[in-house]
């Protein structure tokens, strides 16, 4: 293993949606250390231009260079990576960075219907990035896209009303769901903050139907690429992923959605970037 292995990797997201995939890669990945920033005090990402996004994404990956001296970054926002992330590879060339994008075609192996629903933001449907991903598939299965404004903002606040009506609405308006032929039986949360509204939007679903999120595939390309850098830390065993928290808007509100989804009992920081 390299010295260098010691340095952290940088995890961020318009808010505490990237937690979701923090979450995937504190388990796949252990041994490492973690530092998250969440943007909200520029949220929601996905009512921003490309212009917005690319600015915000080079200004946090500079800071996570500088101050932390990051030997990876995930960034854990499928409209920031739709957006931002081939600038920052550009920029970066000697930086592991890895991105997320609506797990279509996971969705496509495994819907029996056919018919598979895709949650995201407005600015990740719009993207060029994500009509080619769709452009690629769409011999193979049905997708109804369904653009879910006004739910980062209610997944932000923690208000579960908000969430509620703002699933209801959503999901409503993409049925119906099920296993009969012409029915949504997956449903791609194509936005990384959803997994947090699991439950509402359950309960306009039903419960057969599968949800596809991807932090799991993250993490894993992840520890991919570190292995392939020579990079991965792996010799603590017993030991748990260690992570620090910034946010530019309410640091408290950070620690709070991370003791709710991740149990973990952490401080907050500002982030002056
Ligand atoms: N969590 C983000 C995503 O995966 C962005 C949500 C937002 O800020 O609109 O797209």
């Amino acid at each position: 293993m390299s010295k260098l292995s010691i340095c952290p990797i940088g995890v961020f997201d318009s808010g505490v949606g990237g937690l979701s995939v923090l979450r995937a890669l504190r388990a796949e990945l252990p041994h490492e250390k973690f530092v998250y920033v969440a943007d909200s005090g520029h949220a929601p990402y996905g009512e921003r231009d490309d212009d917005y996004l690319i600015e915000r994404s080079h200004t946090i990956v500079r800071w996570f260079r500088d101050r932390h001296q990051v030997k990876a970054l995930v960034v854990a926002c499928n409209t920031a990576t739709a957006a931002a992330i081939h600038v920052l590879r550009e920029a970066h060339p000697e930086l592991p960075i890895i991105g997320i994008e609506p797990a279509l075609k996971p969705a496509v192996v495994q819907s029996k219907t056919k018919v598979i629903g895709v949650m995201a933001t407005r600015s990740t449907l719009n993207s060029e990035k994500f009509k080619r991903l769709l452009t690629s598939l769409e011999n193979q299965a049905t997708f109804v896209l369904q653009p879910c404004s006004g739910l980062v903002p209610a997944i932000e606040a923690l208000d579960a009303i908000k969430i509620g009506a703002a699933c209801a609405q959503y999901a409503g308006a993409m049925g119906p769901f099920g296993s009969n032929a012409g029915e949504i039986d997956t449903l791609v949360l194509g936005c990384t903050h959803y997994p947090f509204a699991e439950s509402s939007l359950r309960a306009s679903t039903g419960e057969a139907v599968a949800y596809l999120e991807g932090g799991a595939p993250v993490a894993k390309q992840t520890r991919r690429l570190l292995v392939a850098a020579n990079q991965l830390h792996d010799e603590e065993p017993g030991k748990t992923a260690d992570v620090a928290f910034y946010s530019s808007g309410e640091p408290s509100a950070l620690a709070s959605a991370a003791l709710r989804w991740l149990d973990l009992d952490a401080v907050a920081l500002p982030l002056h970037s």
